[in-house]
């Protein structure tokens, strides 16, 4: 992706162009210089654009200009500045716009003719016509670009700086556009989450969910509690109330039909922790992987990799299991191990009455030790959590590509720190002869459970049972080799407010989207079998 800059001389191209390299570290190029460049490799001596374009003639000036945008048209990740002669030319035009944004920049007449004749009026314009003849040029240019132009920028008000922050802004969601960003989620309850670790918001929108189901801001606050930093020693210190507001899609207590849009407001949010490695990656997380995909690093907290994100899913999908709940399905999440130690027991009714959220409290005390003792050392631990899914009837899930379990893999891998997906006794399969791990019928049901609720991407009527390997937290305090953003060798420490340990808050948030998957899957079913509607 290549970010091309156009606008007439006056316009403040160059200078927005070099505020948007200092927000964003990406190379710039100015056409101009290139075609200058060329002119001096081939003949030896220096000439500006104008006095090639007068000693050689337009012809040639045109053809260095096809040459320079063939150089420019494959770059990736850089910020190309030109003056819109380029522009004119429609297959220079036509390779400007394959994988790149145009931001058009211009500005009021009398403030553009000002700046160009700033330094006194450009030569090509002396005489009694120049204003007109410039004012000419401008109009032609902007009609023939400004129909291409992703993003116009209007320069008169506003100084470069200033319009900086506004424009990445822009470029941001016109490049998520672009890339599939992934930000939704369900083929007919959509579900997209918005915000950042520190921006003002975190949000989501669902969509598709049937008029007159009945849901409270506090339906959807008990959910979030549950995954809400600050909860105890083994989570982050990071102190947010995460207080629902529904904007719409609810009214008089029910969902309208129309999209539910949510937000908790981002009240502790402090970006100062990250100043001082802003310009490194942290091992582990998504920094350097982001940075490459979007030539853009936000450093303040990770952005979108934030688990903060998963306060928008949970929203989503508390809606989602308030729906499923009323037809009949549960959903169970706890840690089975943490650092090493397993759960021996399971009680279900203890899960939520200790800090690591596990089913065992003997082995909660000793998981909960060794989360503070990896704390202590300035470290994380990682572990797996098993979620069961009750009440699901035999026959929800599709065939081949949307098979449930593959479903339930996508949506639950889709949660950051998650890197292992098992369902039934999973790998354990692999060690056990078919006479063992086949799940045998009576004319009670299943004897056994052992394919975890689901067989051949379709639900058996037994609890869907599925684990996940959690790792761990990637951001410590604990020295580690890292690299700038110049890939220059570099140490980092990572401070901030940071989960030393992800188990126990990512667990509501893993039954959350799953019951926006169990959901999604049960409307489809709905609509192939219509006895399936509640
Ligand atoms: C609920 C939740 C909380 C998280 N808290 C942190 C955290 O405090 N610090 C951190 O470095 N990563 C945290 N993560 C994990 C990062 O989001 C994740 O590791 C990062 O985006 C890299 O993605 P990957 O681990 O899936 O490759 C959290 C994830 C979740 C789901």
């Amino acid at each position: 992706m290549k970010i091309v800059i156009a606008g007439p001389k006056g316009s403040g191209k160059s200078a927005l162009g070099r505020e948007l390299v200092d927000l964003t570290h990406l190379p710039i190029i100015e056409t101009d210089e290139l075609i200058e460049q060329l002119h001096e490799e081939r003949d030896g001596h220096f000439l500006t654009c104008r006095e090639i374009f007068v000693e050689h003639g337009e012809v040639f000036f045109r053809n260095l200009e096809r040459e320079v945008t063939q150089q420019v048209c494959d770059l990736d990740w850089h910020f190309v500045v030109t003056g819109g002669s380029i522009m004119m030319e429609p297959d220079n035009r036509r390779a400007l716009r394959t994988n790149g944004l145009i931001v058009l920049v211009s500005a009021e007449a009398d403030i553009l003719w000002q700046r160009a004749t700033a330094n006194g009026i450009p030569p090509w314009l002396e005489g009694t016509d120049g204003r007109s003849q410039y004012e000419q040029e401008v109009v032609l240019r902007d009609e023939v670009i400004r129909p291409f132009a992703d993003i116009l920028v209007d320069t008169s008000e506003k100084s470069p700086s200033e319009l900086a922050d506004d424009v990445m802004q822009k470029i941001t969601s016109e490049m998520s556009i672009r890339s599939h960003a992934g930000n939704t989620y369900g083929d007919i309850i959509h579900v997209t989450t918005f915000g950042e670790s520190h921006g003002p918001v975190i949000g989501a929108v669902l969509d598709g969910v049937q008029p007159g189901i009945r849901i409270s801001e506090a339906d959807i606050q008990l959910e979030l509690n549950r995954r809400r930093p600050g909860q105890s020693d083994v989570v982050t210190p990071r102190s947010e109330k995460d207080r629902v507001h529904i904007l719409s899609g609810v009214f008089e207590g029910k969902t309208t039909g129309a999209p539910i849009a949510m937000v908790i407001y981002n009240q502790d949010q402090d970006s100062s922790k990250y100043e001082g490695i802003k310009e490194l990656f942290r091992p582990g997380h998504a920094d350097f992987t982001f940075y490459k995909k979007y030539g853009i690093r936000d450093h303040r907290g990770g952005g979108r990799s934030s688990g903060r994100e998963t306060a928008g899913r949970v929203m989503g999908g508390a809606v989602a299991r308030k729906i499923m709940e009323d037809r009949g399905v549960t959903f169970v999440g706890h840690a089975i191990e943490v650092a090493g130690i397993k759960a021996q027991t399971c009680d279900h009714t203890v899960i939520e009455s200790n800090v690591v959220r596990c089913a065992d409290p003997v082995a909660a005390k000793a998981m909960e030790a060794a989360i503070i003792a990896a704390k202590d050392d300035l470290d994380s631990v990682g572990g797996v959590i098993q979620l069961e899914i009750f009440g699901v009837p035999a026959g929800l899930g599709d065939p081949v590509f949307d098979k449930l379990d593959a479903r339930l893999a996508k949506a639950l891998l889709s949660l950051g720190a998650t890197k292992g997906f098992e369902i039934g006794k999973g790998f354990e399969l692999t060690r056990m002869r078919g006479s063992e791990s086949n799940d045998g019928m009576s004319s009670e049901g299943f004897i056994s459970n052992n394919a975890g609720g689901i067989s051949g991407g379709i639900s058996t009527g037994d609890p869907i049972i599925i684990r996940m390997a959690v790792k761990p937290t990637s951001s410590i305090v604990k020295q580690q080799k890292t690299v700038d953003t110049e890939l220059r060798d570099q140490t980092i420490e990572v401070h901030g407010r940071h989960d030393p340990c992800i188990v126990p808050r990512i667990i509501p948030v893993v039954e959350n989207m799953a019951a926006l998957v169990i959901l999604d899957a049960w409307e489809i079913q709905e609509r192939l079998r219509p006895e399936w509607r509640a």
